[in-house]
C-alpha cells in the first residue's frame, strides 16, 4: 500500500513535526508499506523530492525545516480526484502524477495540520487518513473549545477565561488593558499561580507562567507574549497536580464499530540536575534538553487512580468524537481527582515520546501501532 506522509507545515511545530515523521518513517514496516513523503515548508509550499525526513534529527537548537532543494518538485493537488489526485510540477510546468494513494498520514502538530484544516482538504479529495476527522480536530486544537465541550460531557476540566486580544488593537494601540484582565481573572475566582496559552498552540510555544497578581503587569505581557501566537488567549488555573498523559487508540473508529483503547498512564519525569524543580516542562524540557527527562510508563500511581485516569481518557476521546488516536493529557491531585488538560489528536511521534512509548509499554511495539493506524483506515 501506497502511504503518503504530509510533514512539516506552517505550525510553530514545524520542525516537531520533522522529527516526529523521520521516526514514522524509519519504524514503518517496509514489506506492507510504500511511503510517499510529502513535506509542507514553513510558508506553506507542498513539495516532494526534497531532502529525506528520515534524517532529520533534533540537534540542540538546530531544528530541522522541510526546504525545497535541487529536485524538489511542488505538489499540485486535484480536488476531488480522490487517491490519484496527488501530482508533482515538473520545471517544464508538466503535472506527473505521484500515482494512486492508499491513504495520508498527517504527521502534522499544531494549526494547519492538527486542527482539521488539512483533515477537511483530504475528504474534500475523497481520499482516507489517519487519525481523528474535521471535528474533532478542530475542537481539540482549540483549549477554550475543548474545556466547553468536555465541561459539556461532565468531564473536570481546569478552570479558565479567554481574551479576545484582537480587542487590544485600536482601543489599546496594541496593548492589554493590565487592570481589566486582571479583573476578569479575579471575576472567575483564578488563584494564581494562572498558567497563560494561546488556545490554539502547542508544544508550549507562548505559554507562560504567571505567579501572582501583583500590578498585573507579569499578566498583561504574559497575554501580549501569547497573542502573537494566537489572538485567542487561554489564562487557565495553574493546578496543583501531576500531569498524565494516556494514549487513546482507536484505529478503526471511523467506522464506529470500535470501542477506544487506553494505554497505561505515563507521566514525564524530569531529571533536574540543576535544582530548576519550579520549572514547568515548556518547549526547552520537552525537545532542547530531552535528555533531562524521560517517560514512565506506568506513572507511579495507585492502581485504581490509574484506571481512573484510563477512564476519563476514553470518555474524553468519545466526548469529541475522537477517531483514530489522541493523547489525553490529565492533571490527577493528591485526593486522586482526574482533571483533562488538554486532547492532542497527533500526539509527538519522536522516539522519545510519550504516545509510542505508552503502546510500547502495552507490548505493541513502534512500528505495529503504525501499520494498525493505517490498516484500519485503508
Ligand atoms: N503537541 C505535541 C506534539 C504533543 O502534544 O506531543
Ligand atoms: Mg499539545
Amino acid at each position: 500500500k501506497r502511504i503518503a506522509v504530509l510533514y512539516g507545515g506552517k505550525a510553530d511545530e514545524h520542525s516537531i513535526s520533522c522529527i516526529s515523521t523521520a521516526a514514522v518513517l524509519n519504524a514503518l514496516d517496509a514489506d506492507r508499506f510504500e511511503a510517499i513523503p510529502i513535506g509542507i515548508t514553513k510558508r506553506g509550499q507542498w513539495i516532494t523530492d526534497g531532502e529525506d525526513p528520515r534524517g532529520f534529527v533534533m540537534d540542540g537548537r538546530n531544528l530541522p525545516t522541510v526546504r525545497a532543494v535541487e529536485g524538489s518538485r511542488p505538489v499540485v493537488l486535484d480536488i476531488g480526484a480522490g487517491s490519484d489526485g496527488f501530482f508533482a510540477r515538473d520545471p517544464d510546468g508538466s503535472l506527473v502524477s505521484l500515482g494512486h494513494i492508499d491513504a495520508v498520514f498527517p504527521v502534522l502538530h499544531g494549526p494547519f495540520g492538527e486542527d482539521g484544516t488539512v483533515q477537511g482538504l483530504l475528504e474534500m479529495m475523497g481520499v482516507s487518513y489517519v487519525g481523528c476527522g474535521v471535528f474533532a480536530s478542530a475542537a481539540c486544537m482549540d483549549k477554550h473549545f475543548t474545556k466547553v465541550l468536555l465541561q459539556a460531557a461532565g468531564i473536570p476540566v481546569a478552570p479558565g477565561v479567554m481574551f479576545d486580544t484582537r480587542d487590544f488593537d485600536a482601543a489599546h494601540a496594541f496593548k492589554p488593558d493590565a487592570a481589566a484582565m486582571v479583573d476578569r481573572v479575579r471575576r472567575a475566582h483564578l488563584p494564581y499561580p494562572v498558567f497563560v496559552k494561546p488556545s490554539r498552540g502547542g508544544s508550549s510555544f507562548g505559554v507562560h507562567k504567571v505567579e501572582s497578581e501583583g500590578d498585573g503587569s507579569a499578566l498583561a505581557a504574559a497575554v501580549l507574549e501569547a497573542s502573537h501566537h494566537d489572538w485567542k488567549v487561554l489564562v487557565e488555573q495553574g493546578i496543583d497536580a501531576r500531569e498524565i498523559e494516556c494514549a487513546v487508540f482507536a484505529p478503526r473508529a471511523a467506522a464506529g464499530d470500535e470501542e477506544p483503547k487506553a494505554s497505561l498512564p505515563g507521566e514525564i519525569v524530569l531529571d533536574h540536575a540543576d535544582g530548576d524543580t519550579d520549572a514547568f516542562y515548556d518547549f526547552d524540557s520537552k525537545y532542547v534538553d530531552a535528555h533531562a527527562s524521560h517517560a514512565e510508563v506506568p506513572a507511579h500511581l495507585p492502581e485504581e487512580t490509574l484506571q481512573r485516569v484510563r477512564d476519563v481518557a476514553v470518555r474524553a476521546f468519545k466526548a469529541v468524537d475522537g477517531a483514530g488516536l489522541s493523547r489525553v493529557d490529565t492533571f490527577v491531585n493528591a485526593a486522586g481527582e482526574v482533571m483533562v488538560n488538554e486532547i492532542n489528536t497527533m500526539p509527538g511521534f519522536t522516539p522519545i515520546s510519550m504516545y509510542p512509548k505508552a503502546w510500547e509499554a502495552m507490548g505493541v511495539p513502534y512500528g505495529e501501532l503504525l501499520t494498525e493506524l493505517i490498516e484500519g483506515v485503508l
